[in-house]
């Protein structure tokens, strides 16, 4: 006989059960699921034929009648990065503290998978999500509103201005604010950044760019601030042509990058705000046959294991990934719980690990 949708194959289904038993369907399924009335003398039936057969109650469908799956959704942009997979591993370090099972799922900031992956989630029941989300404007978000209507929703890594939700994010705007003045007190007044928003309008102007950040993901938009305000505050002027846009890939850094170093006045550092970036630029000053940080200082987000054992060492910021996690993962269970949801944004703080990639800038002769 087919299994019942859901029963792992080769399992006693619940129509199997039920005939053992001499008893209808529904009867079995009210006893298995644990809900609904069922006679002692029917239960007993049920519950003998189900260990002869050695059923294994679904958990889906328990959870269906019993409306609980101890179990967490997290719905984050690329598992296979450093920066998301720490993250996650915080969730699930702490929701199995807590007795939950963890299900995660990728979307590689595409919005309709997110859209997706969170119906999956709602449909697979689970009792809450954690979302790294690329939604961005009002319009974008419908899916997580409807998230919302049914069970408790925490934003973690990106905060989303249109919702009003728990939110777990670090002090991205201070960070890069931190890291551009790093470079300017070594000296450095010609700073590429690497990389800003995906669709600014040529040509790139300041105001330009703040806008279409406001429509791109929330960190891309809170760090190109903090360049800004590192820039402003020692009264360099904003040169766009010291900005990355445009399609967001590594290749692309790499063009990038060396159109700033062949500029008639060149940078002489790169302030890169994801570990893309990073890799993309030290790939342009190799094939420039630059140097850093004797050439061209760098720092970028995202510390890594790479990071410190490169040549030179890399000075980066380093993000505290497994305890953004944590944090999401604790608010969310205690919505779960019954805490009724604060609706409040946690700001977690960045460090700017220094090592070997910033130094003065070359002579006048560069
Ligand atoms: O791709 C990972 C990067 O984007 C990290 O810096 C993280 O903050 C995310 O927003």
């Amino acid at each position: 006989m087919p299994a019942d949708r859901g029963q792992a194959a080769g399992q006693p289904t619940i129509s199997e059960v039920a005939a053992e038993a001499g008893v209808g369907r529904a009867t079995a399924a009210r006893t298995l699921g644990g809900y609904g009335y069922v006679s002692p003398e029917l239960r007993e039936r049920v519950l003998a034929a189900a260990e002869k057969l050695g059923y294994r109650a679904n958990a889906l469908a328990r959870s269906m009648s019993t409306g609980v799956s101890h179990t967490l959704g997290v719905i984050v942009a690329d598992i296979g990065n450093p920066f998301f997979a720490g993250v996650v591993r915080g969730i699930c370090d702490t929701s199995r503290a807590r007795g939950f099972d963890t299900i995660v799922l990728s979307t590689y900031e595409n919005l309709d998978e997110e859209v997706a992956a969170t119906n999956v989630l709602i449909d697979k029941r689970v009792d809450g999500v954690i979302i790294a989300s690329a939604a961005v404007g009002r319009r974008e978000v419908a899916h997580i509103r409807a998230a919302m209507d049914r069970i408790p929703v925490v934003l973690v890594d990106r905060a989303v201005a249109s919702l009003d939700l728990d939110t777990v994010v670090i002090d991205n705007r201070d960070a890069a604010r931190e890291a551009v003045e790093t470079l300017i007190a070594a000296g450095h007044r010609r700073i590429g950044f690497v990389w800003g928003p995906p669709a600014a309008q040529q040509p790139v102007t300041r105001r330009g760019l703040l806008a279409e950040a406001s429509r791109n993901l929330w960190t891309d938009g809170e760090r190109l601030r903090g360049y800004l305000d590192a820039l402003d505050d020692a009264r360099i002027p904003f040169d766009p042509e010291l900005v990355m846009v445009g399609r967001k890939t590594e290749e692309r850094v790499t063009e990038e990058v060396a159109r700033m170093l062949s500029l008639p006045d060149r940078i002489t550092a790169i302030f890169c705000t994801e570990t893309d970036g990073v890799t993309g630029a030290l790939r342009a000053l190799r094939t420039a046959g630059l140097s850093c940080p004797r050439d061209v200082a760098l720092i970028g987000f995202d510390d890594s294991a790479w990071a410190a054992v490169m040549e030179p060492p890399l000075t980066m910021i380093e993000q505290p990934v497994h305890r953004l996690g944590a944090k999401a993962a604790e608010v969310l269970l205690d919505a779960i719980a019954g805490g009724e949801p604060a609706r409040e944004t946690h700001t977690l703080r960045s460090r700017l690990i220094a090592r070997s990639s910033v130094a003065p800038p070359p002579g006048p002769h560069h």
